[in-house]
């Protein structure tokens, strides 16, 4: 086992003990009717903090700077409070902010939740953070205050366009070393769900890809770029569709072979290489018809989506009704490939995990990723930043710097500078 592989085992084992030990002390402490002293640092003191929020899902309109929203609390022994210096857009926060997904993120938040009553307004959106630790609950572990760390926010979780968010010990992950906050932060969300996708989904891993040929729909943009290195690091053959201007980029990154959806005879292309073992498709739609066949038959090939109409259908139809929907349109799908060709079929989800940043930091500070940042907002022009995502074409990362500590020359923080800036980008929103 590599030096890297003995880390990150170490690390899941400390994480297991403190997962057996948090269940017996906070029923401990719960009995006792204890809370665990907070800390007096400066940042601890404040009670609020700055935030984009929205009231109510909407177009950008929806979204409101505030400096009075109550700063997230450590509140069980494995959390971990981290102020932010950079965040990024994924297309998830455009959807999120429409209402997407809304009636399976409210179960998942409080899996109690039997009406629709319980609102979960003001909710903060950002699913990347690359920030600084300030505080850590009674039972961690791996950190301290100070680290720089990065990590992505799960959906159910207050998000990150926030001056502090919490997430716990198993979400966060050291910062690589070589990477600035900003440019760190445009990796967690799409390198979790890379990695979750083309692992747990697609069976690849460091040690199984250097014989696999993968093609990848929709390379040039969060996912897409990210995949194609983190595929490159292990050694597999990669194959991307894109536009025609984003070429040199993902042949920039290490795609082997490129192929210009947009070009008239782009299947025909397709169709005469050779054969693939995993498609990843950050496409779906018509795509999933036309690359189905281009997987190998009989011999174990998956095919691989992130575009699966899970949370559409519970939105639209109910949990339960929409649930039971996206699980027989699954299954139906999965049977028939499985039956026609062989074929895998799966549903591709981000999911959270600290130890695979882990990994990808570790590959970052190699310089066998690379951090693709394509534009750059400050805190004041997170509705700008939106409207960069929702015109598409993205070719990498948007990402939004939240705060920097160094001061002006009138002795100012900069933080406090982009508050009020922000203030007033919000009344002319
Ligand atoms: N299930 C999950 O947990 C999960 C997690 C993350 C992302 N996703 C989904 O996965 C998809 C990709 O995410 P992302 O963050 O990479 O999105 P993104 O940053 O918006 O990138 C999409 C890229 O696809 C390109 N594109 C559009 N149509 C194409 C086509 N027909 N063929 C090839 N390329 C095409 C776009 O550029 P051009 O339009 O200029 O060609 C853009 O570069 C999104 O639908 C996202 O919602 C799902």
């Amino acid at each position: 086992m590599s030096s890297g592989g003995i880390m990150a085992s170490t690390r899941l084992l400390r994480l297991f003990y403190v997962k057996v030990a948090a269940g017996s002390s906070r029923t401990l402490l719960a009995r006792a009717g204890c809370r665990r002293n907070f800390s007096s640092s400066p940042s601890r003191q404040q009670s609020c903090m700055s935030a984009w929020v929205i009231d109510q899902y909407g177009t950008n309109g929806v979204l409101r700077y505030t400096e009075e929203i109550s700063m997230p609390t450590i509140n069980s022994p494995s959390d971990i409070l981290i102020k932010v210096n950079a965040a990024s857009l994924n297309p998830l926060d455009v959807s999120m902010r429409g209402g997407y997904g809304a009636k399976l993120m409210r179960l998942r938040r409080n899996p109690f939740t039997v009406t629709d009553s319980e609102s979960e307004f003001p909710l903060i959106l950002g699913r990347d953070v690359s920030g600084v630790v300030v505080d850590c609950g009674s039972e961690v572990t791996y950190f301290n205050p100070g680290d720089e760390v990065w990590a992505a926010v799960p959906p159910w979780k207050q998000g990150s366009l926030a001056e502090f968010v919490t997430l716990t010990e198993y979400e966060v992950s050291l910062k690589p070393k070589s990477l600035s906050h900003i440019e760190a932060a445009s990796i967690p969300y799409v390198a979790s769900t890379a990695l979750s996708a083309l692992g747990n989904a697609g069976g690849l891993c460091r040690d199984s890809s250097s014989n696999k040929r993968v093609l990848i729909t929709g390379g040039s943009g969060g996912v897409g770029t990210f995949a194609i290195q983190l595929l490159k690091a292990w050694g597999a053959h990669v194959t991307v569709t894109c536009s025609q201007n984003a070429e040199g980029l993902v042949r920039g990154l290490g795609a082997d072979e490129v192929v210009d959806y947009t070009a008239e005879d782009a299947a025909e292309q397709l169709e005469t290489m050779e054969k693939f073992d995993v498609v990843l498709d950050n496409v779906g739609g018509e795509s999933e018809e036309s690359v189905m066949g281009l997987l190998k038959t009989w011999s174990g090939a998956k095919y691989v989506t992130l575009v699966s109409p899970l949370l559409l259908s519970t939105d639209s139809m109910g949990l339960l009704d929409g649930a039971v929907h996206a699980g027989f349109t699954l299954h139906s799908k999965a049977v028939q490939n499985i039956l026609s060709g062989g074929i895998f079929y799966r549903w591709g989800f981000y999911a959270p995990d600290g130890p695979a940043l882990d990994e990808v930091s570790r590959l970052v500070d190699a310089g066998k990723i690379l951090p693709v940042v394509e534009a750059q907002f400050p805190f004041t022009q997170v509705p700008q930043a939106f409207q960069k995502l929702e015109q598409g074409h993205a070719r990498g990362k948007t990402v939004v710097q939240v705060s920097e500590e160094e001061e002006d020359d009138d002795g100012q923080t900069e933080a406090a500078d982009s508050e009020q800036e922000a203030q007033e980008t919000t009344k002319e929103n």
